[in-house]
């Protein structure tokens, strides 16, 4: 293709002007591209604040359901559900993901029943329910993988169960999707998506995630690298893609976002399916911190780092900031996060502390 010559050619004349700027806009950010990222504890009526993760808090199912209304109001598609399970009830085997009546599921339940039209997805991984905080069994020091993918399928069957409509698998084990999609199908589930976590990368950037989890540190630093990806690859996360894809995922995940982009713009590009980009706890947590200090405009870090994805090619993109970033995108001006999470609980946070002091 020819191109002109300056002065006959001057790139900044379609930028020179606000309207010409907004109409030669070649990708937008939409509230449709949004999936919020929720986190469930046990209880009634209460809220925890994430420490490393400024405005999320863990909320009780009832609070949960708030939430869900939220982004109901504010029109996001979907919610990915986390649930922070209590110590007492994790083991090596991650058994409580068997249990159609654990934390997950009631949530599921309950947010479905108050909503039934908002978008759910849940993670399938062992780690929030193993005292090691592995995705999977650990057995002499390895995750095992086949043992593992067959809880996954009970795992999934369950949430599936409980009204989940997207089924995550996080676990990055071999073989996951195909038997999960099989296991899915057999339990009449045949329309429950499957959403692949597909090219997840071993990073240090899950670090406030696991904080909010509650996964502990034992799975920390590089301690996933037995079954995540390694930070260095490229083709293997197409060819991660690939499998993921021919045995019956229906979209894809690239995770961690912004320092993944690249993985992102090949997936898209490569395959032309669903992609969906996650911008992690730590990227959340960057954004915000430099904010604090000052560093940083974290609005427009946020929206800036949100465009980049849509450019890469995410269609959908889990982040933390959904809702203050639909409630900009709406012409609201977002309330401190901090406390408009559950939607009206201004003042409940400091409360709550002091409660789970005692
Ligand atoms: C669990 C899971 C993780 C995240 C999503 N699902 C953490 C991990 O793999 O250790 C990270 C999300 C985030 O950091 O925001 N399999």
């Amino acid at each position: 293709m020819s191109r002109g010559q300056f002065p006959a050619t001057r790139m900044r004349r379609n930028r020179m002007k606000a309207f010409s700027r907004r109409m030669f806009a070649e990708t937008r950010l939409s509230v449709d591209d949004l999936i919020w990222p929720l986190f469930v504890i046990e209880g009634d009526d209460r809220s925890e604040a994430v420490t490393a993760m400024p405005g999320v808090m863990r909320h009780s199912i009832d609070r949960l359901v708030s939430a869900a209304g939220e982004a109901v109001r504010l029109n996001i598609p979907a919610i990915a559900i986390f649930p922070s399970i209590d110590a007492s009830l994790k083991d090596n085997d991650g058994t409580l993901a068997r249990d159609g009546d654990n934390l997950v599921c009631r949530a599921v339940r309950a947010v479905k029943a108050a909503h039934p039209g908002l978008g759910v997805i849940c993670d399938v991984a062992l780690d929030p329910f193993t005292d090691h905080g592995h995705d999977g069994i650990l057995v002499e020091g390895e995750i095992v993988n086949d043992a593992t993918v067959a809880v996954l399928c009970e795992q999934a069957v369950h949430q599936a169960h409980a009204g989940c409509d997207i089924i995550a698998p996080s676990d990055m084990m071999d073989g996951r999707v195909a038997a999960i999609r099989e296991a899915l199908d057999d339990a009449g589930h045949e329309n429950v998506q499957i959403m692949s976590y597909a090219a997840k990368y071993a990073s240090g950037f899950y670090g406030p995630f696991r904080d909010a989890v509650r996964a502990g540190s034992l799975a920390g630093s590089d301690g996933k690298s037995t079954y995540q990806m390694n930070p260095a690859n490229s083709d293997e996360a197409i060819h991660e893609i690939a499998l993921d894809l021919a045995e019956g995922a229906d979209s894809i995940i690239v995770k961690p976002g912004l320092p993944y982009l690249d993985i992102l713009f090949r997936a898209k590009s490569e395959f032309g399916v669903p992609c969906v980009a996650y911008q992690v706890s730590g990227e959340y947590a960057m954004i915000l911190a430099a904010g604090a200090k000052g560093w940083i405009d974290t609005d427009r870090a946020m929206m800036e780092s949100l465009a980049s994805f849509k450019r890469a090619g995410a269609d959908a993109i889990l982040t933390y900031f959904a809702p203050k970033v639909a409630q900009m995108l709406a012409g609201e001006t977002p309330k401190d996060q901090a406390n408009d999470q559950a939607g009206d609980q201004a003042g409940d946070q400091a409360k709550d502390q002091a409660n789970n002091a005692t």
